[in-house]
């Protein structure tokens, strides 16, 4: 069996501080029988031969803002796991994050996460243990949290659009852990899905439907480079949070690991989604365009606007400046870095199966990068002294970066860039990078807010 990257293509605002409390109830809250998600055990039929994968028994999960959902996890694999609601605002002890915030759910255990989120829009779930390993396998899904008032879409889809390493045989490479591509740009893959099917994914407008085309990047350490042919698309939101106004897509749209654009196309004419970030171009997706029968549809440009979400007010004074230095990896210039209490050289640190730091930490420090107080905004001066681009994922808060909203941030090498942090969220937050490689290997912090 040949799998190639190519084969992929022939083959197949100001806010008072009740509404800034995540946890707050809503009054109304109306009785919401709980989700029943297991972590399992699966098989896909990408193949001449089944691939074994690991799955949840939910693909897509649909909440309201402003509600709470009981989500009740079932651990049906022989390994302890976790489940991490990326990019939502939940509460600190529903944050599956194993040793951080929880203790992993054992084989044969159930966990109830009860989340509520104060947001509107595409999220994803996925495995916060072994992540390295069981997002590999395929643990994860679409988190989608519809408002009250958002505009009418009369398509509406999510594309789950990942990279998976599979050996020549059709089966994951169980090579989870390389330190060589470790210290480089991570484990890349050889074939594409989306929503954990072969690709290209396929799906049918009619002339005049408002789409709604939700992507998220699941990839444990690709950048996905993605060109859009769809003419007058616009972009309506980054990481769940619609911008202030909508945007024209750029030609090239790049998303990280744990980044998610929300993009709203006025079907006019077929389009393509390619993914161009290999030697080879692969299509995502091909949306076909039909005639309608009957009126059309009145066509509003502006008709497509999110509603903001709830956010906390940026003060531009910020209190404080905390750096953030990017270090270490291959053709890097780390010399040492603290890693369990202890300055080590950086073939020391090799050693131990660390290749990069964040401020001068590699992996979990035993103190937070910095402790703040609710309503603080600290401002982090990101400086990416390494050779490659990593995407930053903050967790239950959002940063203002480039002047939106975002929980994952893609920084290219050498770039500086800084970002406001208000803290609101009481608890302990994971930094980490979302290329799992790096994150497994190092770059990963914490802050506290009290
Ligand atoms: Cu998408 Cu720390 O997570
Ligand atoms: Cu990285």
């Amino acid at each position: 069996m040949n799998i190639t990257r190519r084969r992929w293509i022939t083959g197949s605002a100001q806010l008072t501080m009740a509404a800034m409390m995540p946890w707050s109830l809503r009054a109304d809250q109306p009785e919401v029988p709980a989700i029943h998600l297991q972590a399992r055990e699966s098989s896909a039929n990408w193949l001449d031969a089944p691939t074994p994968i690991w799955d949840y028994s939910q693909s897509t999960l649909r909440l309201q803002q402003g509600v709470t959902q009981r989500i009740r996890v079932t651990n049906h694999l022989t390994e302890p796991t976790t489940v991490h609601w990326h990019g939502l605002r939940v509460s600190n002890a529903m944050d599956g994050v194993s040793g951080l915030t929880q203790t992993p759910i054992e084989p044969g255990a159930t966990f109830d996460y009860d989340i509520l989120s104060p947001d509107a829009g595409t999220f994803w779930f996925h495995s916060h243990h072994n992540t390295i390993e069981q997002l590999a396998r395929g643990l994860y899904g679409a988190l989608i949290v519809s408002g009250e008032n958002e505009p009418v879409f009369e398509q509406d889809w999510t594309l789950l659009i990942d990279d998976w390493r599979l050996t020549q045989g059709g089966q994951i490479d169980p090579a989870f852990k390389n330190l060589h591509s470790q210290s480089h740009g991570g484990r890349m893959g050889n074939f594409l899905t989306i929503n954990h099917q072969a690709g290209p994914w396929q799906e049918k407008a009619h002339a005049g439907d408002r789409v709604r085309l939700r992507l998220v990047n699941t990839a444990t350490n690709r950048i996905l480079q993605l060109r859009a042919s769809f003419p007058g698309a616009q972009l309506l939101a980054k990481d769940g949070q619609p911008l202030t106004r909508p945007e024209p897509v750029p030609d090239l749209l790049i998303l990280g690991p744990g980044e998610r654009m929300d993009l709203g196309w006025l079907a006019r004419d077929s389009g393509q989604l390619l993914e161009v970030s290999g030697s080879n171009s692969l299509v995502v997706a091909q949306l076909a365009v039909e005639p309608k029968q009957g009126p059309r549809t009145p066509l509003y440009p502006n008709a497509m606007t999110l509603p903001l979400n709830p956010m906390p007010a940026v003060s531009t004074g910020s209190d404080r400046r905390v750096p953030l230095l990017l270090e270490g990896g291959a053709m890097g210039r780390l010399g040492t870095a603290q890693y369990q209490g202890k300055a080590l050289g950086f073939r020391e640190l090799i050693a131990k199966g660390q290749a990069w730091a964040l401020s001068g930490q590699a992996g979990m420090p035993e103190v937070p990068l910095f402790k703040a107080r609710r309503g603080e905004t600290i401002e982090l001066a990101l400086d990416n002294s390494t050779a490659f681009p990593h995407t930053l994922h903050w967790h239950g808060h959002h940063v203002w970066a480039d002047g939106r909203w975002q929980d994952s941030l893609t920084i290219t090498r050498g770039q500086k860039k800084t970002v406001q942090l208000v803290a609101y969220n009481p608890g302990k937050w994971l930094i980490h990078c979302h290329m799992i490689d790096h994150q497994a290997t190092g770059m990963m912090t914490w802050f506290e807010v009290v």
